[in-house]
């Protein structure tokens, strides 16, 4: 995780190429590489001498080495691997505890979020966390690079002209209680129809992975509220980012 964290904060948190989060990010990615080129070797290993590489996503990667048009060569495994950790598995780790610590302290939608998970409402179930994560998202804003000059919201008071070569900072966090886009944002509803996504972003960019995303942090939820827990330390953030969430079970009481 730690690094996880500081690649992510490089290519996210970095709008204006910090040279110190950039050279830290380097080094993380160098010391990932070392530790899955360690991993990869041992599971070819594995695999030559006739076993399998395993039953898990490095496995089957490794097994899929031999396809030819795949190019799944080491550098290539590589990336994808370190893909994987930093886009996929840290923020879905982050959202799983970002939504329940969001639940926690609302008692009225933690409850919701009970039954749905109780009766199988999974739609339900996805609402209330999808709220709970408009309240605490899992990234606060998105950067881009201006291709080429750009009127936004041209036509309207807000017009402006960004140049091209300039980085623009997306802040998703905010325009998610966006009055002109969300009604009566400050309230958390259970009951909000989908919003534009400021979760999984829009437009050509926006998430590959929603649909898995949003499995695993619900079916991940689903599990944990069928427990009754509570925070047994603190929810420990690093840049807005969860990276230590302890709770503690015990089995739900039933109703009544
Ligand atoms: C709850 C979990 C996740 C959240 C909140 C999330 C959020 C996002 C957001 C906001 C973007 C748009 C970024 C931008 O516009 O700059 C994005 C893009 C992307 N995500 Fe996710 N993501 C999640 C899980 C995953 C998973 C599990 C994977 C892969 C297994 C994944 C792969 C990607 C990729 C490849 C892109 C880039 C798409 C492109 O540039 O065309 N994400 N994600």
């Amino acid at each position: 995780m730690r690094w996880v964290e500081a690649i992510g904060r490089d290519i996210e948190r970095n709008p204006t190429g910090d040279s110190e989060i950039h050279e830290e990010a380097r080094a993380a990615a160098a010391e990932l590489g070392g530790y899955t080129d360690t991993m990869v070797a041992s599971r070819r290993a594995q695999r030559s001498s006739g076993r399998m590489a395993g039953d898990d996503v490095l496995g089957r990667l490794v097994a899929l080495q031999n396809v030819a048009h795949l190019r799944l060569e080491e550098r290539r495994l590589r990336e994808v691997l370190l893909g994987l950790l930093v886009a996929g598995v840290e923020p879905i780790a982050a959202s799983i505890s970002l939504a329940l610590g969001e639940l926690i302290d609302r008692p009225g939608a933690l409850q919701v979020a009970r039954a749905a998970a109780a009766s199988g409402d999974d739609d339900k179930l996805w609402a209330v966390l999808r709220e709970a994560l408009r309240f605490s998202p899992p990234r606060l804003m998105l950067a881009r690079s201006c291709g080429q000059s750009h009127h936004l919201a041209q036509g309207t008071a807000d017009e402006v002209v960004v140049p091209a070569g300039a980085t623009v900072v997306v802040a998703t966090a905010a325009a998610a209680f966006d009055p002109a886009r969300v009604d009566e944002p400050e309230h958390f509803r259970v009951d909000r129809p989908e919003h534009p996504d400021f979760l999984f972003g829009e437009g050509p960019h926006a998430c590959v992975a929603r649909h898995v995303a949003t499995a695993a942090v619900r079916e991940a939820c689903k599990a944990l509220l069928g427990h009754e827990f509570h925070l047994s330390g603190p929810l420990r953030r690093d840049g807005g980012r969860p990276i230590s969430f302890p709770v503690g079970l015990a089995p739900l009481r039933a109703a009544g």
